[in-house]
């Protein structure tokens, strides 16, 4: 069997459905480039019908990387238009078609009596969908892959049906989700070893896994997949995604490696990049990692016992089972400071995954030398933070001009903002229960805008009492989160940043989906 495995990141778009993970345009080019570097075969880089502001971003991925990059679509044909415009000037381009086939998700999805009278019928009116349309993609793109929603839960028979229909349609790579995380590791390997005894000409096709971690049990299920004949692995950077998320990339990553003894497979991923990608995507989501996630957490690859500590002195391999260097971990060093220059910076950017040029330079430099003037000493740490931070520059629908805050043990907390709106200046002031509650109540009135504030987290980026302070502040309006994430040596300021950024965000999805609305409608006419 082929000892190549696909790595297929779905981060931008599985990932990007984690509750507030949303991500600008630009930033997905970023983390997109990011993975370039990171070497993935195939970066999904969005569900191109769902907004416009999708479509942008799977269209601007696909003209600035050289990797595959895969649309999503349902089995629709409007769909599958949409994911095709959206890359069709690509390098390298992929369709991602899915259909629902468990009980479950027929009952649910296709309960009206069009799609048939009985669960049988309606069956059959699936399999009919799913071959129509891995037809229509084909007629776009040669690399189709299809999907078999919730086949975790699927109906083993059926699952064969439905895959070899799409495989006679013409898909080349056939995805067996483990959508709800339900499976266990032994059960999932055999339903994957089912599909390739049985399905027709399954060897003339690429199956692939997509595991959802609702169990905790994605990574052990994708790897249970490979043993079993998967070469395409589905997976997300941090293991962001729906719910519990989808299963970590650099965890199966650097399990197939540590343990190359017992999987004769490789991945082309280069692992020395495993961190910055890590860094950079967490930044941008405002999702935190836990300090005990393997791979990438703070704690990974810390020793705190007396007794680990001495054994690791005397011989590594006591108690590590791989290097820090091989996933990119460096020991924190100072790198800049306030004599350093822009050429200086770019280099260093680089290094940590920021290709940066022209006037997005001078601005960062602009931001780095105000920094190092406050901080003295710069670390990777800052600067990746610095980068996250630069997203709050001057180019948003609401731009923060000015704050002022005053508080203290007796007297009430009252905030002055000034924010550009749309191009014009607006002020308010307000008071509140504390600083931060009187800065985001001026806001709001400057904004006319009230969003549920659903968490606000602060920590520190680097150590000492110099340190910059980092906000992570979730909103929530009409069912859905939007994260916005502010960094500045006075936490009140990087309150008011992240407030912004959270709301511009939501004003972003808002703006595109009336865009939608009104296209539907002039469609309708
Ligand atoms: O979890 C899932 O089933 C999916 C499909 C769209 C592949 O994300
Ligand atoms: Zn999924």
């Amino acid at each position: 069997m082929n000892n190549q495995l696909i790595i297929f990141d779905t981060t931008l778009r599985d990932g990007e459905q984690s509750p507030g993970a949303s991500l600008s345009v630009s930033e997905k080019v970023e983390i997109a480039k990011q993975l370039e570097k990171l070497k993935v075969d195939i970066i999904e880089a969005g569900f191109p019908v769902s907004s416009p502001e999708q479509f942008d971003a799977v269209e601007r991925i696909s003209n600035e990387v050289g990797v595959t990059v895969a649309a999503l679509a349902r089995s629709k044909e409007i769909d599958i238009k949409a994911a095709y415009n959206a890359i069709k000037n690509g390098e390298k381009k992929r369709i991602h078609t899915f259909s629902s086939t468990s009980d479950y998700h027929i009952l649910g999805k296709f309960g009206d009596d069009r799609y048939g009278k009985t669960l049988a019928d309606k069956r059959e009116t699936v399999i009919k969908m799913s071959y129509d349309m891995v037809k229509y993609a084909k007629t776009f793109v040669d690399d189709v892959e299809f999907s078999a929603e919730d086949a975790g839960r699927t109906d083993l028979n059926y699952l064969v049906e439905v895959v070899e229909a799409a495989i006679e349609a013409g898909a080349t790579t056939i995805n067996i989700p483990d959508t709800t995380g339900y499976t266990m590791p032994k059960e999932f390997g055999e339903k994957i070893a089912y599909l390739k005894n049985n399905v027709k000409n399954i060897n003339n096709i690429i199956i692939s896994v997509h595991c959802h971690n609702d169990l905790g049990l994605a990574v052990a299920n994708s790897i249970s997949g490979i043993e079993n004949g998967a070469r395409q692995i589905e997976c997300t950077v941090n293991g962001i995604g729906e719910r519990a998320g989808n299963a970590s990339l650099e965890e199966i990553v650097m399990a197939l490696k540590v343990r190359k003894d017992i999987f004769d497979i490789e991945s082309k991923i280069n692992t020395k990049e495993i961190i910055n990608t890590s860094k950079l995507v967490s930044g941008y989501t405002g999702i935190i990692i836990q300090p005990n996630k393997a791979i990438v957490g703070e704690n990974a690859f810390a020793h705190e016992s007396g007794i680990h500590q001495d054994g690791m002195l005397k011989n590594r391999e006591t108690y590590e089972i791989m290097t820090p260097e091989t996933v990119g971990l460096q020991k924190t060093k100072i790198v800049l400071g306030r004599h350093s220059g822009r050429h200086g910076l770019k280099a260093r950017l680089q290094e940590l995954g920021y290709t940066l040029e022209g006037d997005e330079l001078i601005k960062v430099y602009d931001a780095f030398t105000k920094l190092a003037d406050k901080k003295k000493e710069v670390y990777d740490d800052d600067l990746r933070i610095l980068m996250g931070d630069s997203k709050n520059r001057n180019d948003e629908i609401f731009n923060l001009e000015y704050m002022h805050v005053f508080g203290g043990s007796s007297t009430i907390p009252t905030a002055t903002v000034r924010i550009k709106r749309d191009g014009e200046i607006v002020e308010d002031s307000a008071t509140g229960d504390g600083p931060v509650d009187a800065l985001f109540n001026a806001i709001d009135r400057a904004l006319d805008k009230k969003p549920t504030v659903e968490s606000y987290r602060v920590r520190s980026v680097t150590a000492g009492r110099d340190a910059l302070g980092e906000v992570a502040v979730r909103i929530r309006k009409n069912n859905r989160s939007y994260t916005g994430v502010g960094v500045s040596t006075d936490t009140i300021e990087a309150s008011a940043k992240a407030y912004i950024q959270a709301i511009n965000k939501k004003e972003r999805f808002e703006r595109s989906k009336k865009e939608v609305e009104v296209e539907k409608v002039n469609g309708g006419i």
